[in-house]
């Protein structure tokens, strides 16, 4: 009996001493490991930003490539010119790549109207935003069709993206998909405006062509 329980003893002491071997004071050490091989749960890495030696700038962060574009992204070539708007009032309809109009896109359309373009046009669309209320903003056009007659959807994009005037462009802040969102909203303000229905047709599919998807912009 006494046998046993000195055998015991000595047995959790011995393993108490393996156990605390591993440790070590410096706390951001691992300590002593007890595995063949710890590539397996300790693997060779770099860090975020850490320095290294295996690229010629002494830096292990690395720049995409020239042209990558985030997931998700399309590009849209028109340049800021006035040859480029004026095209675009000349399109009829949505292209293919614009989310489908529909009830979620118009609500999201609004909450970013709200977000980027209610200071100046005002909730309703009539150009009587808070800034230009307060005077800091002047010519906001009201979107009623006796004011901007001929604008489409493919202007409204061009606009909220490149800018007009005064207006500057949004394209940094909302992405491509988004700003079509925000079109759909607009024209349904112009429509309450003009105390018409919202244009069926506006949902044309105009697929955009090979060249209008190369380079990138906005
Ligand atoms: C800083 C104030 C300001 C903000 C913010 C702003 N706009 Fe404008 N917007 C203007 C002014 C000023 C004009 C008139 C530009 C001109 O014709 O010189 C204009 C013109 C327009 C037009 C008419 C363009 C045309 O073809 O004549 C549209 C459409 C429009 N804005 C939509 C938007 C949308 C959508 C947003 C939000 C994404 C927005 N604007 C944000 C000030 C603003």
């Amino acid at each position: 009996m006494n046998r046993s329980i000195n055998v015991i003893f000595v047995m959790i002491a011995l393993s108490a001493l393996v156990v605390s071997s591993a440790c070590s004071r410096d706390k951001s050490k691992p300590g002593r490991e007890f595995m063949a091989d710890t590539d397996m749960y300790r693997n060779p890495k770099v860090k975020t930003y850490e320095a290294s030696n295996l690229f010629s700038d002494g830096t292990s962060a690395r720049l995409p490539e020239e042209g990558t574009v985030p997931r998700g992204y399309t590009t849209y070539n028109k340049p800021n010119t006035n040859e480029a708007y004026f095209a675009s009032l000349e399109k009829k309809g949505y292209p293919d790549i614009a989310p489908k109009k529909n009830e979620a896109n118009l609500k999201e359309g609004e909450r970013l109207y709200i977000r980027f373009c209610n200071n100046c046009h005002g909730v309703k669309g009539d150009g009587n935003g808070n800034l230009v209320e307060q005077g800091k903003f002047a010519g906001v056009p009201t979107y009623d069709s006796q004011r901007l007659p001929d604008i489409t959807p493919q202007s409204i994009f061009h606009v909220i993206t490149h800018g007009k005037g005064v207006m500057g462009s949004h394209a940094a802040q909302i992405q491509s998909a988004d700003r079509w969102r925000i079109v759909q909203y607009v024209l349904s303000l112009r429509a309450e405006l003009d105390g018409v229905e919202v244009e069926d047709d506006q949902v044309e599919d105009e697929a955009v062509s090979e060249d209008d998807s190369e380079e990138t912009e906005g």
